[in-house]
């Protein structure tokens, strides 16, 4: 059976963000909460391996607020065991989703068979999904922590960041994906994927050997998400939206119950709400979001934040040496003294 859980109250056509790895962590997931909530966000992707063998750093990734929910915890891997683990600390978080990810092209990831990889394993892409399905439904029955043989490291970690354990409410199961590995075989994949009753199937348009070259290939989109209305399954399109209204229109044109949106919110928070900003508006917000990098996930890696900042004054005039000074700074207090010299020098 199809368990849809908070997808099946969402209101159509869905419209959401697409999980983006250095990108969609907690401190633009908040700004993004505030600004312009989309309908539904998803986490960084985490690697199941890492996490269940005790690498509790990792769940920095899994760091949200309530303004965030509906939110949904991405993870990726190869090993079934793993999965399971990770699934159930997902439930102890509270999020309200757990999606795995079968579309990763990244060498690293996809040479493991995680990821896009998955694709190459159909028999084994299916066990995974069984086992998170499991494991959410196990939660939902009452398993703890440590009858599920967690490492202790892990317990003690989870239990610090959530002191109390999430709803026992059965999670909703995704899987977001490409087309193919090296040919086209989104039909006959997305077929193997409905055999597992996924609550949800995101497919970005594109192969794995195509990574992020080309368009992405809505026609197909299009043809998949035929086959999957005969189910109860939702699929969402990916791939290339750059608008709100192109994202209606393709809703629209393919047939698909709604769109996950990724590239065209870097540095636009506002994207789910319309809104043009003023450069004032963006450097407030830019300031914010270093605001909260720095409160909540950790300011030892500010420099990570320097690509937001570089989106954030996109299509500023006079911007370059805005732009080198901001490439170089190391935090908050620096990001707004930056912006106050910009516009005292600047009649914007
Ligand atoms: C920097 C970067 C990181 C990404 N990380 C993830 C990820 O962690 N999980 C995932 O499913 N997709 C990831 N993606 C893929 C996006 O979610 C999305 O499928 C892709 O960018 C196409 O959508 P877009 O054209 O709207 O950006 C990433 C993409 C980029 C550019």
């Amino acid at each position: 059976m199809v368990h849809k859980g908070f997808w099946g109250k969402l209101p159509k056509p869905i419209i959401g963000l697409s999980p983006m790895d250095g990108i969609t962590d907690a401190s633009f997931r908040h700004i993004l909460a505030k600004h312009g909530k989309p309908d539904v966000m998803y986490t960084e992707f985490v690697n199941v391996e890492g996490l269940a063998r005790g690498a509790v750093k990792m769940l920095n990734h899994f760091i949200f607020e309530k303004s965030e929910h509906p939110i949904v915890a991405q993870i990726y891997g190869n090993e079934i065991e793993s999965f399971y683990k990770v699934a159930l600390m997902a439930c102890h978080l509270g999020f309200d989703g757990i999606d795995i990810n079968m579309g990763c092209p990244a060498n690293k990831v996809a040479r493991r068979n995680s990821g896009a990889g998955l694709i190459r394993v159909p028999n084994h892409a299916q066990k995974i999904i069984r086992m998170v399905k499991k494991a959410v439904q196990d939660w939902s029955e009452g398993i703890t922590l440590e009858e599920a043989d967690l490492r202790p490291k892990n317990i003690l970690a989870l239990r610090k960041m959530s002191p109390r354990a999430g709803a026992r409410k059965k999670l909703p199961v995704s899987v977001k994906t490409r087309t193919g590995i090296d040919a086209i075989i989104a039909e006959e994949w997305v077929k193997v994927l409905l055999e597992e009753e996924p609550a949800v199937i995101a497919m970005h348009g594109r192969t794995l050997k195509q990574m992020y070259t080309g368009d992405a290939n809505w026609e197909v989109l299009g043809k998949v998400a035929k086959i999957v209305k005969k189910t109860k399954t939702l699929f969402l399109g990916n791939g290339d939206v750059k608008t709100l209204e192109e994202a209606k229109q393709r809703i629209e044109t393919y047939g698909t119950d709604g769109v996950l949106i990724g590239r065209a919110t870097c540095g636009n928070p506002w994207f789910f709400k319309n809104h043009i900003p003023t450069p004032h508006e963006r450097a407030k917000v830019a300031i914010e979001h270093c605001r909260y990098y720095e409160k909540v996930v950790g300011g030892t890696a500010f420099y990570s934040l320097r690509s937001h900042l570089g989106w954030y004054i996109k299509g500023f005039d006079g911007a370059k040496d805005l732009r080198i000074r901001l490439m170089l700074s190391n935090s908050t207090e620096e990001v707004e003294r930056i912006f106050n010299d910009f516009f005292k020098n600047n009649k914007i």
